[in-house]
Parts: C-alpha cells; structure tokens; sequence
C-alpha cells in the first residue's frame, strides 16, 4: 500500500521547483536562447510558459491528486484505457535519466578539475581526447572511460538513497537542503559575472532582439522545447509528485509559484552566463559569437576557459559553477527516477525499497552506454529525439485526450475548490484548443525537418536506430507495459474516478 505524502506545502513545492530547475536552466537554456535569436527568443518563450507551461502544470498537478498514483495509474484511473499514455511517459523518463546523469557525472569531475584547473590550456581537446575519449564516429563505441565510472556511480548511489528514504525523509529532505543552497551559490555567481568588465557586452547581446528569427518557426520549437523539459512536464514528474499531496492541497498557486521560480533561474542563468561570455569576448578582443557555442561545449568547453581567464578566484568560481550544475541535476534526476520507481511500485505491487533497487539498477547498467568513447554522440542524438518526438508528443496526446475525451471543468474545478485563487475558463481555451493547435504544428514541423536535414548530419543508420528508434521504442515499451497484469489488488477493479 501507498500512502506516502509530503510533509508540509513547502516541501511539495521545493521538490516541484528541485525538479523544474536542472541541467536544463543551466546548461541548456542559455545556449538555446542565444542561437534562437537572444532577445527575440524571450517572447515565444513566454508564450509558451503562458499558454503551454503553466496550464500543463496545473494540469498535470490535478492528474496526479485526483488520479492518486504514479503516471500509468492515474490515467487509468481517468480513463482504464489511457494507462499506456502514462507508461509512454515513464518510458521517456527512463530514456532521460540514462543520459542526464551522466551528465552531472561529468560536471562532478568538473567541479573537482576546478581546484586545480586540470583541464590546462586547449579546453576542448582535455574535454573531448583525455575526458571523453571521443571517437571518430558514433558506430565506433570505444571502450568504457573508467574515469566517468566513479563520478557516475555517486550520482547514482545519491539518487539510489534519497529514494530509498522515500518522500517526506528522502526527496523532500533533500530539496529542502540543496535548492536555498543551489540558489545562495548561484547568485554568488551571478554578481560576480556582472562585475566583470564585458559583463554588460554579453548582456546586449542576451537581449537584443533579433527579430528574423521570431517568425522561424524553429524558435517556436526550441522555446517549446525548452519549456516542457525545463518545466519537467509531460514525463509523468509532475504527476508522480503531485500524487503525494493530501487532498485538500492548493494546485493553481503551487503551479505558478514552480513555474515562475523555474523561469526565474532559468533567466538568472542566461544573464550569469551571458555576462561571462561578454567578460571572455572583452579579454580575447573577438565578437561574442565566436566565444558563445551551443551544447555540451558552453559549460565544458567555453566555461574552463573563461574560469582560466578570471582575474582572481578561478578555481572557486570554477568549483561553484560546476558545483551549481552538481546540485541542481541531482534534484532534477531524483524526481525523474521517481516516475519509474512509482509506477512499477503501483502496478508490481512491490515495497518502495525493491523498486528502487532494481530501477536503479537498470538505469545505471543503461547510463554505462554513455560513459564511452561513443557516448556523446548517442547522447546527442538521443536527446535531440526523446525530446521532440518524446515529450512534445505526448504532451500532445495528453492535451488530446484529456481536453477532448475528458471534462476538464471537473480537474479545474477541483483545483479550485482547494486551492488559494481560482482559475477562469482560459486555462480549459489553453489546454483544450490554444497549446495542442501549437504542438500540432510543432510536431508536423519536426517530422518534416527530420526527413529535410538530418539531425546535425549524423548517419542516416544512427539517427534511425538510436533516435527514432528510442522514440519509437518508448510508444511501443509503454503499451506492454500497460498490458501486463496489475499485480496489486488494490487497482485491479475497473472503477474510474468520476
Ligand atoms: N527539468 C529538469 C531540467 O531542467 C529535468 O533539467
């Protein structure tokens, strides 16, 4: 049985946020925002954290009250035949996880590079020859870089405790520790990236608007995009973590309150990085274009060389860079494990204690793949798809059936029976007609531009079996998965919640 819940109202919502904010606010959003037009990128963004972002988490956030269960059981018990749509989604966790720690496995050997800069002078060799041992093609595995081995087992083993405790002594522990330190850390590295001379350089060149490109419908995909996986919606996190509120919860404030704090750092983040950027530009006499790059290569590449360059204090400013990353992908990694961990508790019927085992157990076998000399490539790839035909799907389909098959004035309402304001009938316009009109568009834009220019010119063999066949293995694993037998008697009955 099941009954865990979180201890108070600040401990759901720090783990919310301990989600929200990750790898993707850091390291992803400022290099997206830059080569989607800076400035310009800023206006669809907020478009879809208002119309996609916090209706989906309002919504996901009464999913999981109402639905009581991990992701597959609280579709089902909406709807007894929607339970795949909640196994698609742990499906794309699974795939997630299995690169994102990886992740933070590499900015954890960053952060103890930056007592002594080990990574010398020519960063991106130390990075992609000594660090990675990257070899020529993706066909090409390599061997295992022992080195990654140790980093990457102590992220497990974090992740692996933390959810052996379970919610209130586990997660929301955990997050009530690591994000007030996550964000005293990181805005001492904001100020000191806004005292940098140049700062104010990379900071025009943040918000300055290049207006071509918000009628690219590319930008409109990266702001999505970016929104969904940094707001940690439609991979069933949401629902899992809202399933642990008592019933008399608020939702609508807690969805804004996560939404806002996510977008929040995610901006802080882009000026942080930014200003440095415009430091590095001043120092090397070059345009900021040619020091900003995209990828793994800003923070792994671009960041040691700026921490070289720093006129005091580099190795400290070097440890709290990475160390920021550290902490902000382990909140991140623990709420994404959770997904699994639930669902295949509910439908096993097993103590929180066996799942955890044996989920992290197979995620760190998985995760493996990527510490070797091919791993950056299949990550690449990998995230490139799981992304675009992963979440942004089936947050389409979730919009689908639940705005089309589902009375939605049921959820509103029930959220605003209990919670601190009410929302109106926009938020059934966004979630009903608004946001799945955008996807739609999105996602026939995405099959066209996969067929018209192959992801980053990889071959044809790598993007189809590791890309699409990931996606496509996702659909496909969570229907089997929705087709086994409920092993725990408690939600073998057919009843839907009415
Ligand atoms: N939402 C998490 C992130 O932004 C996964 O990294």
């Amino acid at each position: 049985m099941k009954n865990e819940q979180w201890g108070n109202r600040a401990g759901f919502i720090l783990a919310a946020v301990g989600s929200a904010i990750g790898l993707g606010n850091i390291w992803r959003f400022p290099y997206v925002a830059y080569e989607n037009g800076g400035g310009a990128f800023l206006i669809p963004y907020l478009f879809a954290l208002l119309t996609a972002g916090i209706p989906i988490l309002i919504l996901e956030f009464g999913i999981g009250k109402r639905g009581g269960g991990s992701a597959p059981l609280s579709f089902r018990n909406l709807n007894q035949k929607w339970e795949w749509l909640g196994w698609w989604q742990v499906m794309i966790s699974f795939v997630i996880i299995t690169y994102y720690s990886v992740i933070i496995a590499w900015a954890m050997s960053y952060t103890k590079f930056s007592l002594n800069l080990a990574w010398g002078e020519d960063t991106k060799d130390f990075l992609f020859g000594n660090f990675l041992g990257l070899t020529d093609s993706v066909w090409e595995v390599g061997g295992l870089q022992t080195h990654i081995i140790l980093p990457l087992v102590i992220v497990w083993a974090i992740v692996f405790f933390t959810l052996y405790k379970g919610i209130k002594s586990g997660i929301e522990r955990i997050s009530k520790i690591v994000m007030p330190l996550l964000i005293l850390l990181f805005l001492i590295i904001t100020f000191r990236g806004l005292s940098l001379e140049g700062a104010t350089l990379g900071l025009n060149h943040f918000f300055t608007p290049d207006w071509s490109k918000v009628w690219n419908y590319k930008t409109w995909v990266a702001a999505y995009g970016q929104i969904f996986f940094s707001l940690s919606i439609a991979y069933a996190i949401m629902i899992t973590y809202s399933s642990y509120l008592p019933k008399k919860s608020d939702v609508n404030n807690s969805a804004f309150i996560t939404a806002f704090g996510n977008s929040g750092f995610e901006l802080l983040a882009g000026i942080t990085v930014f200003s440095v950027l415009g430091f590095m530009a001043v120092q090397s006499n070059v345009d900021i274009s040619e020091v900003a790059a995209g990828g793994v290569g800003l923070a792994f590449v671009v960041f040691p060389k700026v921490i070289n360059t720093l006129p005091a204090f580099n190795e400290l400013f070097g440890f709290l860079f990475f160390g920021c990353l550290v902490l902000a992908g382990l909140t991140s990694s623990v709420s994404i494990l959770e997904v699994i961990v639930a669902a295949i508790r509910d439908k096993f019927n097993l103590t929180r204690q066996r799942a955890v085992v044996w989920v992290t157990a197979v995620c760190f076998s998985v995760s493996l793949l990527y510490a070797t000399g091919a791993g950056l490539y299949f990550l690449d790839i990998i995230d490139h798809f799981i992304n675009s035909f992963g979440v942004l799907l089936s947050g389409l389909v979730e919009l689908i059936l639940l705005g089309w098959f589902y009375q939605l004035s049921k959820i509103r309402e029930d959220g605003n029976m209990t919670s601190d304001f009410r929302i109106g009938t926009w938020w059934e316009i966004m979630v009903k007609y608004v946001t799945p009109a955008v996807l739609f568009f999105i996602s026939i834009q995405n099959v066209i531009g996969a067929f018209k220019d192959p992801y980053e010119g990889y071959p044809t063999s790598a993007l189809l079996i590791l890309g699409a066949g990931c996606a496509l293995a996702a659909i496909l694993l969570g229907y089997v998965f929705s087709k086994l037998k409920w092993h725990n008697p408690q939600h073998t009955s057919k009843k839907e919640v009415a």
